[in-house]
């Protein structure tokens, strides 16, 4: 039997790969996103896929779990908690609804649909698309790297709690050529995304990532200069700092 597989932020970048390699592989998906369906391409978004819901938004779990509903699925093997936005610049010159917005999507929005949808998954995987950024320092990008190093201790948590019910990993992507850094205000001269691997190229290795969960791998960094950052992130930590703030 194929699988059933929830994913947030479907409708761009990571999560856009991701469900189009699932359903490539005959998954049956439904796809959390907030742009309207008619703006969205079928067959991947039907009536019955798509979920739209904005992640900011107090009720987006309850609008979810109303589709499931509506859709007849009591059961889900694969829940992605993908969906995820960036702010770049002072923490001081982010306005109050913009840190709100972003840690609604990032974190409170994970929070709130991983508990509504717990009765759902016993027996599934949840797992949370973080980034490497959660274990550096990533001046001008505060407030997103906290709420992707909450994700990991919530991610964490969860999979102490939950052990033997349900699943649960965390994975780090490193720097993806996706639309993110433009939404984040970004511009191309102080980034060029341009040589980035791609969204595809990345939701390739989380799936094979998210293979890895029976066997033991809770917390998987996407590539092996990723993989080198985060280690030196968590365990070089005064050294790091040093020389972020030596570049800055
Ligand atoms: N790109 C990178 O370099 C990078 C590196 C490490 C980790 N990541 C993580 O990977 C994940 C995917 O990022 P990406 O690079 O693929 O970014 P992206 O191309 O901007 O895609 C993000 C997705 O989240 C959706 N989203 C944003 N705000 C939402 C809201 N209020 N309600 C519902 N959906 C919302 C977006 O919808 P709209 O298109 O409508 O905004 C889009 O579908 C994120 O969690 C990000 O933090 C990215």
């Amino acid at each position: 039997m194929q699988p059933t597989i929830l994913i947030t932020g479907a409708t761009d970048g990571i999560g856009l790969a991701l469900a189009s390699a699932y359903d490539a592989s005959g998954a049956r998906l439904i796809l959390v996103g907030r742009r309207p369906l008619d703006r969205l391409e079928a067959p991947l978004f039907t009536a019955n896929s798509y979920c739209q819901a904005d992640l900011s938004q107090a009720d987006c779990a309850e609008k979810i779990v109303l589709f499931l509903n509506e859709q007849g699925i009591e059961r889900l093997d694969l829940l992605i908690h993908n969906a995820g936005l960036g702010y770049y610049g002072l923490p001081e010159e982010q306005s109050a609804d913009s840190i709100k917005e972003l840690t609604a999507v990032n974190l409170l929005a994970p929070i709130a649909i991983t508990h509504n949808l717990m009765p759902r998954l016993t027996g599934g995987k949840i797992v949370f698309i973080s980034s490497v950024s959660s274990a550096l320092p990533t001046p001008k990008y505060a407030v997103y790297s906290a709420t992707k190093a909450a994700l990991d201790g919530l991610a964490r948590n969860l999979r102490v709690e939950l052990q033997g019910s349900v699943a649960v990993q965390v994975i780090h992507p490193g720097a993806t050529r996706t639309a993110m850094h433009a939404k984040s205000g970004i511009s191309r001269d102080v980034m060029d995304w341009e040589g980035f691997p791609s969204a595809e190229d990345v939701a390739h290795k989380i799936i094979k990532a998210i293979e890895t969960i029976e066997s033991g791998k809770p917390s998987v960094t996407i590539g092996l200069g990723n993989r080198f950052l985060r280690f030196a992130g968590l365990y070089l930590g005064g050294v790091v700092d040093w020389l972020v703030r030596w570049r800055k």
